[in-house]
């Protein structure tokens, strides 16, 4: 296993990261002229507070790990390896893809405000994407990121789905890298990488970017009314379940980490729901017993999927569209699980508290 692991390509790492489209962020393109519409002026006082903590740009020297990171992989205890690996790899996709969309917003808008933001966020973005990938340097396996770029396939997505699927995957990515860094706090034994250590200031920039998303749907409140609401309670519940899938493939990396997946999960929603009331006119009601079931049944239906995909076979195919329509039958059962209002809050920043 460890000479395998070892002798995996950078090339190797690279396709890695183009499979990760299923489950994994993929990259966005959508209209620019929607985005040049949107006014700040609602929120003008808070926007420029937020606008300078960018300026200040509080972590310019914190993503410099030096000779730390150059470490054999035997390093990494042998159970979790190659979910770290993985773990890495969809990390860095996901910060990649987070940078590609703000930067070609950037590039693509006239809107002042919204090209300024994106030009902050794209910034920081690449940033974690690169510093994720001198991890996988340290292990000889970095990603080619230009590459990834120009062959990773682009799906185009209307505004509003930018808002509500940035503002969560901002907030669960605070929530999950807090999460981490206070249990590595209470357990050093378990940090196993130095990569941990640096996930408190880091998680403050997806914290902030999640902020900068919720100013923009507060000045925009339409975003948040009528039949709106129906497109965030299916938003937040595709990221929470897309989560719990995923996470309970790498049962070794949480266990190594001194985590128990489910908890670690249930953890990270509470956080990210709690932020979420700043802004969202609802929450999902992560406590009730058919929310908590229909996720375990998503998660054997896609380890059923994944087991038929290894088989192959005659009928292989047939049983995965099967499996894809019970997954999409208790996806809908919990949409229909009713939801908690939460009143529109006159002040719409909060700072990261946990
Ligand atoms: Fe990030
Ligand atoms: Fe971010």
């Amino acid at each position: 296993m460890t000479t395998k692991l070892k002798q995996r390509s950078s090339d190797q790492s690279t396709e890695k990261a183009k499979e990760h489209a299923i489950l994994d962020p993929q990259f966005y393109t959508t209209d620019y002229d929607a985005l040049d519409r949107l006014d700040m002026s609602p929120v003008r006082k808070e926007w420029d507070q937020l606008m300078s903590e960018f300026e200040r740009d509080s972590n310019i020297d914190h993503f410099d790990p030096g000779a730390e990171f150059e470490r054999p992989l035997e390093s990494i205890p042998e159970a979790a390896r190659e979910e770290f690996l993985q773990f890495l790899i969809s990390s860095l996709t996901s910060e990649f893809s987070g940078c590609i969309l703000y930067s070609n917003i950037r590039k693509n808008v006239k809107n002042p405000d919204i090209a300024r933001l994106m030009g902050y966020m794209a910034r920081d973005e690449s940033r974690h994407a690169n510093f994720i990938n001198r991890a996988l340097k340290g292990f000889g396996m970095g990603v080619d990121l230009s590459r990834l770029s120009k062959e990773k396939k682009y799906k185009y997505f209307k505004p509003k789905y930018i808002y509500y699927a940035t503002y969560l995957s901002e907030k669960i990515g605070y929530a999950r890298y807090i999460t981490i860094f206070r249990q590595l706090e209470r357990n050093p034994e378990n940090r196993f990488h130095p990569i941990y250590e640096y996930f408190e200031q880091w998680c403050n920039d997806e914290f902030r970017h999640g902020e900068a998303f919720a100013l923009l749907m507060h000045a925009n409140p339409k975003l948040l009314k009528g039949y709106n609401k129906l497109w965030i309670k299916f938003f937040v519940q595709a990221v929470y379940a897309t989560m719990y899938v995923r996470d309970h493939k790498r049962l070794n990396l949480h266990a190594a980490l001194g985590l128990n997946t489910t908890e670690y999960d249930y953890k990270v929603f509470q956080i990210t729901s709690a932020c979420a009331e700043q802004i969202f006119p609802l929450s999902l009601d992560i406590d009730h017993p058919a929310f908590r079931a229909g996720l375990e049944r998503l998660r054997r239906i896609s380890d059923a999927g994944d087991a038929v995909k290894k088989k192959g076979g005659l009928f292989g195919g047939t049983r995965r569209a099967l499996y894809m329509i019970m997954g999409a039958a208790t996806f809908a059962r919990m949409y229909l699980i009713p939801s908690k209002r939460n009143e529109l809050q006159a002040e719409v920043r909060m700072a990261p508290a946990w």
